[in-house]
């Protein structure tokens, strides 16, 4: 699909609205990808790092995000087709991996692939549209003054649109900047240890090792306090396994973090012996602290409202959730929606205004429905009789009333009475935090 300039999606406004996108990832790819298919024109897309490698584990996207991505006109097959293809998902009890319920993949995170893999097809769908992608293009100031938003980079060029999309991650510099708010992550009070790598012919070999090799598969632990993931990929060539602990030490919040393997292989000592073995035998892990930040009052610049936030700048998720990505990419639909529905430029501020109302609740929702699923995974073999039937609904996943929403179709629905209250807030000159 070569978009010439002649064949951009037609716009709503003349002349069209302008954006620039903050951050490469997927929440900024999927940005840049609602905003182009909506017909607004994305002057590029930025991202602070020279290059992309294969960053990450098992990342979910579930039908929520699939059915925004298929409007969009992204050929979906290139991410389903590499993301695991199991039916279903097991959860089992730590001890001795006896299955307390078996669930539908779809019930979890749809499609669960390797982050970098789908990064890759994410950064296809924005090259295929003809969207420059700037590497090596750290933003280091933020500016909402007239007549247009502003983004400085380090190299000092200066860069302006109509509207400025910050989907500039977890760590975000446009959360300090943009909302002139302290930043501190929270700690969510459990770490994670994870691995990622390609099982060699020995493991493949040992009937110690290999009772979840060979095939896609994805199975739970849940234990006091603790659980383990464990993801198989490419029919099996590739073995990921993620075990979540209270976090006692002081990990930074890093995603490369070497982890302690002896640490680890306490950790697992009493764990079910089919799953124990392969990670005692794994080399090297990374300890990841799974901090998250308290939810914030806006995701928009209080001074011209031009400039706003978008996937885990302003909504993190926990892993339990797997649904970071798929909101970020619901977000970017909403916020190209806004955009559509505006009378033109000087209205930017209503859409942006409207963009944040609309996503906050349901981010929330999804933001604590990892939080209970956690907590019920961590909680029902505490202090239990250990042979006591768990009812299999007490450790289920819960996210299938996630898939089935349309963000922008909801946002369509809202828009009159948010823009509503969004106008008599400008009115008022009081505009309600978000919580
Ligand atoms: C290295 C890494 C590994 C991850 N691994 C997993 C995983 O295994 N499983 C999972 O579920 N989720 C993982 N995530 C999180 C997941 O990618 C996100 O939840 C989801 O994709 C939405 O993210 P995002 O695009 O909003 O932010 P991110 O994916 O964090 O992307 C933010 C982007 O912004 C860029 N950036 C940051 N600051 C600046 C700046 N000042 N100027 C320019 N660019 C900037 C970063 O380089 C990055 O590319 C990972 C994220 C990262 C960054
Ligand atoms: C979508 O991609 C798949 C492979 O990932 C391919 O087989 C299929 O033909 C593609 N569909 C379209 C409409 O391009």
């Amino acid at each position: 699909m070569d978009l010439q300039p002649s064949k951009l999606p037609s716009s709503p406004h003349d002349p069209p609205l302008t954006a620039i996108v903050i951050g490469a990832g997927l929440g900024g790819c999927a940005a840049a990808i609602a905003l182009h298919h909506h017909g607004h024109r994305v002057l590029c897309v930025l991202d602070k790092v020279r290059q992309f490698g294969r960053l990450g584990d098992s990342l979910g996207l579930g039908d929520n995000a699939f059915s925004l991505l298929e409007k969009w006109d992204c050929n979906v097959s290139d991410i389903k087709n590499i993301g695991n293809q199991a039916p279903d998902m097991s959860i089992r009890r730590w001890k001795d991996g006896k299955v307390l319920a078996v669930q539908p993949l779809m019930d979890m995170a749809g499609y669960i692939g390797h982050r970098g893999d789908y990064h890759d097809v994410f950064l296809k769908w924005v090259d295929q549209r003809g969207i420059p992608v700037r590497m090596d293009s750290e933003v280091v100031a933020y500016e909402d003054t007239e007549p247009q938003p502003s983004i400085t980079l380090k190299s000092g060029e200066k860069l302006s649109a109509d509207v400025i999309v910050a989907a500039d991650g977890i760590k975000s510099l446009a959360r300090p900047l943009v909302l002139n708010m302290q930043d501190d992550p929270v700690s969510s009070g459990y770490a994670c240890f994870r691995a990622f790598f390609k099982p060699d012919q020995s493991m493949k070999e040992d009937p110690a090792c290999n009772k979840y090799l060979g095939r896609d598969c994805v199975n739970f632990w849940i234990g006091p306090d603790m659980h383990l993931v464990q993801n198989t990929l490419r029919g099996g060539e590739e073995f990921n396994w993620i075990i979540t602990h209270k976090d006692d030490g002081d990990v930074p919040e890093s995603w490369f973090q070497p982890g302690d393997m002896e640490e680890v292989r306490r950790l697992v000592g009493d764990l079910d012996p089919d799953i124990r073995e392969i990670v005692k035998k794994t080399e090297k892990c990374l300890d990841w602290k799974i901090c998250y930040r308290e939810p914030l009052p806006t995701w928009v610049s209080p001074g011209g409202h031009r400039i706003v936030l978008l996937g885990d700048s302003c909504h993190a998720h926990l892993p339990t959730s797997a649904q970071g990505a798929s909101q970020a990419v619901e977000s970017a639909g909403v916020l190209a929606t806004c955009l559509d529905l505006i009378k033109g430029k000087e209205e930017v501020k209503i859409a942006t205004r409207c963009y944040e109302k609309l996503r906050f609740g349901r981010t929330r929702q999804s933001q604590t429905n990892g939080e209970d699923l956690r907590d019920r995974w961590h909680g029902v073999l505490k202090g239990a009789d250990e042979e006591r039937e768990i009812d299999p609904e007490d450790v289920k996943i819960k996210n299938r009333w996630l898939y089935s929403f349309d963000a922008e179709e909801d946002a369509r629905t809202r828009w009159k009475s948010i823009r509503g209250v969004v106008e008599h807030e400008f009115l008022t000159g009081k505009i309600n935090p978000l919580c």
